[in-house]
């Protein structure tokens, strides 16, 4: 499973992963999607579909979290192709970080040129609502900060260089395309952009935690999506997130709340719809070739 020592898949490995998918299906996506907990509705937009369980692909890993489904999802949004991951991975499971961040390269081994990503968050910035949809502009990795990124280990240069930028991981332009979709669909009362930050789980924060992820600049703080990005920014894909903030997060020790997951996935389903039109809309104005209309 990792034959270069604890560093992931080789590029053969992935190869032969997205040999079997597009040997599977006849779309040949420009989009890929990943769709964070509760917000799997994504997927079943697609039409034309050509679904695969994870645990049926070569070399695929396997989702657990409840809320999850675990499927690999082909169709056409709009008529853009487009693949969509029903479920992802997560430190928190107990994977190795490479295993979480495969699918990104398995994605851009499918011809994917624009990645999208969304995920749950709690809200530290003390302005956000429960239901606010923060357009994620840059992000702090604290599990990178202590050594745990998927780069780490032996780099193939077949997928990117050895030391890649990060401060035009999410894209501006795309960020702005959101902020004038999302005001096209009355949606800009709940539209924020801001940092997310990264943490391992699956304990939620101490309220000593989130006084200093707040201090150092985060404005959400989640479980996902930073490790995604960078493999997906290191093989050179365009990168757009966005973070549904599902909670607050407790700041104060006079606080009654208490952050759990079925709040998480409650609110997911309540904001979902908005945030697929809004994805959708914006993935109808990608331009093949990282341009948009
Ligand atoms: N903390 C971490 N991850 C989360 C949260 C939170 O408050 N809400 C949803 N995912």
């Amino acid at each position: 499973m990792f034959p270069e020592s604890n560093t992931g898949y080789s590029f053969e490995d992935c190869q032969a992963t997205a040999d079997w998918l597009l040997s599977q299906t006849a779309v040949r996506p420009l989009v890929g999607i990943v769709c964070g907990s509760g917000l799997g509705g994504l997927a079943d937009a697609l039409k034309d579909q050509v679904a695969f369980n994870y645990r049926d692909i070569p070399n695929f890993p396997q989702s657990t979290v409840h809320g999850h489904a675990g499927r690999l999802v082909f169709g056409t949004l709009k008529g853009r192709p487009c693949v969509c991951m029903q479920g992802r991975f997560h430190l928190y499971e107990g994977y190795p970080i490479q295993k979480i961040t495969m699918p990104m390269r398995i994605f851009k081994m499918l011809g994917v040129e624009t990645v999208i990503l969304t995920n749950a968050a709690g809200g530290l910035n003390q302005d956000y609502k429960v239901g606010d949809i923060m357009i994620i502009k840059d992000h702090l990795n604290m599990p990178g900060f202590a050594g745990n990124n998927p780069l780490a280990g032996h780099n193939d240069e077949r997928f990117g260089v050895r030391f890649p930028c990060m401060s035009d991981a999410y894209d501006r332009e795309l960020q702005q395309m959101a902020l004038d979709v999302g005001s096209e669909l009355g949606f800009s009362d709940f539209l924020r952009e801001g940092v997310y930050c990264v943490l391992g789980g699956p304990s939620f924060e101490t309220i000593a935690e989130c006084r200093m992820l707040h201090k150092l600049g985060a404005d959400a703080v989640g479980m996902s999506t930073v490790h995604e990005v960078i493999v997906a920014r290191h093989c050179g894909m365009r990168v757009f997130a966005l973070s549904l903030i599902t909670n607050k997060a407790v700041m104060d020790y006079d606080s009654e709340e208490k952050a759990n997951h079925e709040e998480v996935l409650q609110t997911g389903k309540q904001r979902a719809e908005q945030l697929e039109r809004l994805v959708s809309t914006i993935i109808t104005r990608l331009e093949h070739n990282n341009n948009y209309a």
